[in-house]
């Protein structure tokens, strides 16, 4: 059965680690996630970006399928069914189809709009048992259509967004969606502290967790962050290894074309990153 997330973050958060939430694209995505957060023993939370749930053919598609695999995997860790980077309008539709948990990104609002609209959400989720992540600031580059500046956010704003009773917050604190350019500068620590000072006990969530070194990771953990977003990294991973199959020749040889063939070093791809990921936030063995 689905989760919401606030109890697996809010023990991440007092058990200094982070949950891991990997997008989700289609069925060898999920299935690579659910089976490896499953063998590690982790929770897990599985994203879907707006453009994820159209390519899916919408969020009841991905409630139905995700549902079907929890029974038929046999997967007994707690898992999340998360809208990433949701607009006002998708929040709604994922509230309806049976997702347990909502991003509502009103980052692109003025602040007192941002307010508004993330208090109205975080009634209906109280009421309905979801977690709901707000965001501050923005996260700099692209995903799935949604841009940002990368502007840092303003600790004052973040507690205004917390003190609404969100169940985590997504500041940005110089993180980048996609690759890191050569001269990236860094995370903020020192805004993400100042952010932790403020905001107290709420979950702190890191996104463009892609390309991230290891050491900022950590400390980013020891500063608040409970929840860290990979998405860009799976799908490297997933790219390779269906490059390195098809220019072995594999899908000539035999029955190599078989899709269910052609999809499997991929799928395992996706399970190696996710169990490195795992093991750098240390959620193995948590759930
Ligand atoms: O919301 C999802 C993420 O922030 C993922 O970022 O593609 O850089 O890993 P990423
Ligand atoms: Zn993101």
């Amino acid at each position: 059965m689905l989760v919401s997330a606030k109890e697996m973050l809010e023990k991440a958060k007092a058990g200094h680690y982070a949950v891991g939430q990997f997008n989700i694209n289609n069925l060898e995505w999920t299935k690579a996630v659910l089976l490896t957060a499953q063998e590690l023993n982790s929770p897990v939370i599985l994203g879907v970006s707006e453009g994820a749930g159209k390519y899916m053919c919408g969020y009841k598609t991905v409630v139905g399928m995700v549902n079907g695999m929890l029974e038929e995997l046999n997967i007994t860790v707690p898992v999340a069914l998360h809208l990433d980077h949701g607009s006002y309008d998708a929040c709604y539709k994922c509230i309806d189809a049976g997702f347990s948990s909502i991003m509502f990104d009103g980052s692109h609002y003025p602040i007192e709009e941002n307010v508004e609209k993330t208090k109205e959400l975080v009634k209906v989720c109280a009421e309905k048992g979801m977690s709901l992540e707000a965001e501050v600031g923005s996260i700099g580059g692209e995903e799935d259509g949604v841009i940002g500046m990368g502007e840092c956010a303003d600790p004052k704003e973040c507690k205004m967004i917390a003190d609404l009773g969100v169940t985590m917050l997504a500041a940005g604190i110089g993180n980048i969606h996609g690759k890191y350019p050569e001269n990236w500068a860094g995370l903020s620590f020192e805004t993400l502290d100042a952010i932790q000072q403020l905001t107290g006990e709420m979950p702190l969530v890191l996104h463009g967790g892609t390309g991230i070194p290891a050491d900022m990771i950590k400390k980013a953990i020891t500063l608040g962050v409970a929840k860290i977003n990979v998405n860009t990294e799976c799908q490297l991973s997933f790219a390779a290894a269906t490059r390195k199959y098809i220019e072995e020749g594999k899908d000539l040889v035999g029955k190599g074309f078989d899709p269910r063939k052609i999809l499997a070093p991929g799928l395992e791809a996706i399970k190696a990153t996710v169990k490195e990921k795992m093991e750098l936030f240390g959620s193995i063995g948590k759930a």
